[in-house]
């Protein structure tokens, strides 16, 4: 389904579970970024086992991308997203793009793959949340980690919990109009 990822993400940051690293936006029908402007990133910084990262993107076209293009040579995880100008990336519109989390030290390990997603033109909307882009990622967050319930990740009520508790985030998945309830 659409949300997916978001959902993965969030599950994610739920359980604790697993320790991995996951693309939260963009990626998806609903996450997309604009040309010649300023976009975000943002990652599962929580659940990353990794302290920092090369960030690339890739476009499954050749005629666009031929091999994944690094913007960031060394991201910290804990800043759990990053702004991007619209100097760092000057990709076209088109769809096809993905964003792509590597070892800073070899580019074909690649920690994590974002969803494809589009690059609209210069002027379209951005994604509602993504007009707040670090909203859902300021240290106000880092107490749904552990805090706010290992126990339950699946059911409608633990989720809309810690959709709470998560804050900014929560406005960022409301924003994409999915509602978990
Ligand atoms: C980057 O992360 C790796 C492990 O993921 C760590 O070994 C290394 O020290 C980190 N480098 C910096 C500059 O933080
Ligand atoms: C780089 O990463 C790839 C994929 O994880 C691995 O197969 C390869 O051995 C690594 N190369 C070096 C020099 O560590
Ligand atoms: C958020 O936390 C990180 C490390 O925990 C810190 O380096 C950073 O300055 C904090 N950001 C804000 C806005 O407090």
């Amino acid at each position: 389904m659409k949300f997916a990822a978001s959902v993965l993400a969030l599950a994610a940051l739920v359980s604790g579970a697993a320790a991995q690293l996951t693309i939260i936006s963009p990626g998806g029908p609903n996450l997309w970024w604009v040309a010649q402007s300023q976009n975000v990133i943002v990652w599962s910084c929580k659940t990353s086992p990794y302290e920092n990262f090369t960030i690339s993107i890739a476009n499954s076209n050749p005629d666009i991308l031929v091999e994944p293009l690094a913007f960031v040579a060394q991201q910290p995880n804990y800043d759990c997203s990053e702004a991007i100008s619209q100097y760092q990336v000057t990709m076209p519109a088109a769809d096809g793009y993905t964003i792509l989390l590597s070892n800073s030290l070899n580019a074909t390990d690649v920690y994590a793959t974002s969803q494809p997603f589009e690059i609209k033109a210069l002027g379209a909307t951005y994604p509602a949340a993504s007009a707040t882009p670090t909203s859902g990622t300021t240290n106000s967050t880092s107490t749904s980690t552990s805090g706010a319930a290992a126990t339950s990740t699946t059911t409608k009520s633990g989720s809309e919990r810690v959709v709470a508790s998560l804050g900014g985030l929560a406005a960022v998945v409301a924003a994409l109009g999915f509602s978990l309830a």
